[in-house]
């Protein structure tokens, strides 16, 4: 490991495995290259698939060495993974933590072990930021606040109940928890909406389905959901269209993300709003990590610059669509 070379092995130490490298040895590999650890949390909706791919090639770009974990959105998967890496002494250790709590023990062994950790996507609600360089991600609580700006507007000329049921993502996790929060702080400003359902659909696809289909059933009005992601979005369209209604135009549909598929369903009027939330942090996540480990200063917080699209700036923007 690069830092450990030049901060704890002693100066012969060094100077042996730089005659034999032609520079300071990294940990990963033995070699020159940086060797990244990085837990993923799985493989649950496009979004993901795309930040996945993002990260992969941007290490290729980079040249940097990536070791990469899918932890199948299981908290002790990554744990387990973010142990492995320390084992294996990699040079930086990056994750997306699948919920907020509970990272204090692992993140203080990284520390021990002098490997840096960067936090990207999502946020762990330690008040310990020494356990990590940075966060490169989005603003959750901003998303869902977008989502509500939008519907307020979108209902302005409503006189009775808009009755809204909530998708939420993966519960326990950062965007699932800002998204509901940032919404819910905007809309309780008139009191015509009422957030009659509320519940988890894990950020998939299926789940949002399933979920939708007991909304629907236990609730006789539902003028709107609000889809904490385009996969459950589009599990939720699937389920409104086989019980005979029109998604978009019977219920009003708000998502989160902007992949392609949910822009497909935008651009379509199936989805009438989708707050933007971009997964393509592969490069800035190379940089921070060449940064971190040079000794630079890196800001504690990156936020990532997102955008909202209607139907017809889905329609729009989606010929160039990149995820
Ligand atoms: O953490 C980002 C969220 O995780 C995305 O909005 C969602 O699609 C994903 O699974």
């Amino acid at each position: 490991m690069l830092k450990k070379s030049l901060v704890a092995v002693g100066l012969a130490a060094v100077l042996a495995l730089s005659a034999c490298s032609g520079s300071p040895a990294t940990g990963g590999t033995g070699g020159d290259e940086i060797t990244l650890g990085f837990a993923q949390v799985g493989a649950e909706s496009g979004w993901r698939t795309a930040n996945t791919k993002s990260v992969q090639e941007s290490a290729k770009t980079a040249g940097i060495n990536l070791k990469f974990s899918d932890a199948q959105q299981k908290q002790e998967n990554q744990i387990k993974a973010i142990r492995s890496y320390i084992q294996q002494k990699v040079d930086v250790i990056a994750f997306s933590p699948v919920v907020e709590s509970g990272w204090d023990t692992v993140l203080k062994e990284a520390k021990d072990a002098n490997i840096p950790v960067i936090l990207t996507d999502r946020a762990i609600d330690s008040p310990d930021k020494t356990l990590y360089k940075t966060f490169l991600g989005s603003d959750f609580v901003l998303e869902g606040e977008k989502a509500a700006e939008w519907l307020i507007k979108d209902k302005e000329a409503a006189t009775g109940d808009v009755n809204i049921v909530e998708l939420q993502g993966t519960t326990g996790a950062a965007p699932a928890n800002d998204r509901m929060s940032g919404f819910a702080d905007v809309i309780k400003a008139e009191s015509k909406f009422k957030i009659v359902a509320s519940q988890t659909g894990d950020f998939t696809r299926s789940g949002g389905k399933q979920v939708m289909e007991a909304f629907l059933k236990s609730n006789p009005k539902i003028d709107v959901v609000y889809a904490h992601n385009d996969d459950m979005a589009l599990g939720a369209i699937e389920a409104i269209e086989a019980a005979g209604k029109v998604p978009g135009k019977d219920i009003t549909i708000i998502s989160v993300d902007a992949t392609k598929d949910g822009m497909t369903a935008a651009a379509d009027g199936k989805i009438n709003f989708i707050v933007e939330c971009n997964p393509l942090l592969g490069d800035q996540l190379m940089d921070l990590t060449k940064k971190v480990l040079a000794g630079e200063t890196v800001p504690e917080r990156v936020v990532t610059e997102e955008t909202t699209f209607d139907s017809e700036q889905a329609k729009a923007a989606l010929p160039d669509r990149k995820y």
